[in-house]
């Protein structure tokens, strides 16, 4: 009998991928996409990077032949900085801490945590003087870092931001390099990436063991999420110990801040730029809050300000590209990858579909009030058993701090020049989004 012949999707040289500048991959994913198709691949080396964009295939990647798969490399590099935690970890650790972390994210606590994620965002625009320029960018960064650290592990660390901040931008800036090929090999050699990288590390750490440190001392709350990782460690059960505590911690305040307020200022950067919008989300805030701040219990209602937050992370969004490295053989779609292949889905290409969102350059919440897109057109919380598991908390602070500042202000452009993007580990903007802070208009 005949082996029948497995077909293949369009084949690039992979040095079109690997000599690429990292600013500019989103563009050329994007690129490729339109021109080749939804499943494109490279060859590097002797194995293949899959680039795949048609949504019932990346469900296969992420959802229903996930166990195929582990973690591609850009998670695996970040293990330097963030250890082993939930984002990171591998079956059968990964569903273990999972189990062990969920219920800090369950729907009723997340509740709780809304009134201090509007408290944040009233402090905070409260110190914006009219005729002010502010960053955003850096703004939402100091926002977001004290909600998750107030809500999740009942810390005031709004002295400690410009640490965290340094720490990770140093370690971000190492990132390039670290994702080079064969870049392991110096991962304990004396030169400046690595040196960076563990400063950054050890600063972290610091943070991370003082606070648990004053929860073992009684200062903290019984019932939040640190509380729960420490009694794992207490318990006996062999679950976590000290360093498995500090890693599951330090994801999250990393995790739980640095994409929000990424996409906390793109939004206020969109809203900027395009009056209209602008001005259709002050009217929306004022019918449904009149001159109050937001409530949890307004979520349902804000159904305006989380269309412009879901169209904010359609264009902008803060984990743009995910990838998986193939531990086996695996077909996804008609294709089949080998061992060492790496499957990778990219946010930032998926949502620019014009078959899902028509005219997709365009800023255009409305799309968003109507029938939603097919699963894995739009997937900016990832999917499967690796789904984000703070997607609940990211919406309702998205939608609470949106709009607690935008019922106040306006946050106007200062110039026309527009924000690129800088594709790390998260989408940050390349240069500061400086705003004006003005009165809103009545
Ligand atoms: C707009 C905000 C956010 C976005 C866009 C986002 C996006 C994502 C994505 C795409 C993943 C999956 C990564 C993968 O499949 O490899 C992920 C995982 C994760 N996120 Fe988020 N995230 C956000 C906010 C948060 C928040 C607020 C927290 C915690 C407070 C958080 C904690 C985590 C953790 C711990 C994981 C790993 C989950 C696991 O593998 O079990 N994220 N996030």
């Amino acid at each position: 009998m005949v082996a029948t012949e497995r077909p293949t999707p369009p084949t690039l040289p992979g040095f079109r991928l690997a000599a690429r500048r990292i600013t500019s991959m989103p563009g050329f994913l994007l690129k490729t996409t339109r021109e080749r198709g939804h499943v494109v691949r490279f060859r590097l080396f002797r194995r293949y990077v899959y680039v795949v964009t048609e949504p019932s295939l990346v469900e296969e990647v992420l959802v229903s032949k996930a166990p195929a798969f582990i973690k591609g490399r850009g998670t695996q590099r970040l293990v330097g900085l963030i250890g082993r935690g939930l984002l990171s970890s591998e079956q059968p650790e990964h569903l273990r801490n999972r189990r062990l972390v969920q219920p800090a994210f369950h729907r009723k606590r997340i509740d709780g945590y809304g009134a201090i994620m509007i408290e944040r965002s009233r402090a905070h625009a409260a110190g914006w003087e009219a005729g002010a320029t502010i960053d955003v960018d850096g703004e939402m960064n100091r926002i977001a870092l004290e909600i998750v650290s107030k809500s999740l592990f009942g810390r005031d660390l709004s002295g400690e931001v410009e640490t965290v901040s340094h720490a990770l931008d140093a370690a971000f800036s190492t990132f390039t390099f670290r994702m080079l090929p064969l870049a392991e090999w110096f991962d304990s050699a004396p030169i400046p990436p690595t040196r960076t990288l563990r400063a950054a590390r050890a600063q972290l750490d610091a943070l991370v063991y003082r606070m648990i440190a004053e929860h073992r001392a009684g200062d903290g709350d019984p019932d939040d999420l640190l509380s729960m990782l420490l009694a794992s460690v207490d318990d006996d059960s062999g679950t976590l110990d000290d360093e498995g505590v500090r890693d599951e911690a330090l994801t999250i305040l990393l995790a739980g801040h640095e994409t929000t307020a990424n996409a906390l200022a793109w939004a206020f950067y969109l809203l900027a730029r395009d009056r209209e919008v602008e001005e259709r989300l002050h009217a929306h805030l004022h019918a449904v809050l009149g001159d109050r701040d937001p409530t949890v219990e307004d979520l349902p209602a804000l159904d305006y300000t989380r269309a412009v937050f879901a169209e904010t992370m359609r264009l902008y969004p803060p984990a743009w590209i995910t990838s998986r490295l193939a531990r086996k053989r695996v077909e996804i779609g008609p294709y089949v990858l080998e061992p060492g292949d790496i499957a990778m889905v990219s946010q930032y290409v998926s949502h620019r579909d014009a078959r899902f969102f028509p005219d997709p350059e365009r800023f255009d919440p409305d799309r968003w009030l109507g029938a939603a897109p097919p699963n894995f057109a739009y997937f900016p919380f990832g999917g499967g058993n690796r789904l984000c598991i703070g997607e609940s908390f990211a919406w309702m602070e998205g939608i609470l701090v949106i709009a607690t500042i935008a019922r106040r202000m306006r946050l106007a452009r200062v110039d026309d020049a527009p924000v690129g993007t800088l594709p790390l580990v998260t989408l940050r903007p390349i240069a500061p989004i400086r705003l004006r802070v003005e009165p809103r208009s009545a």
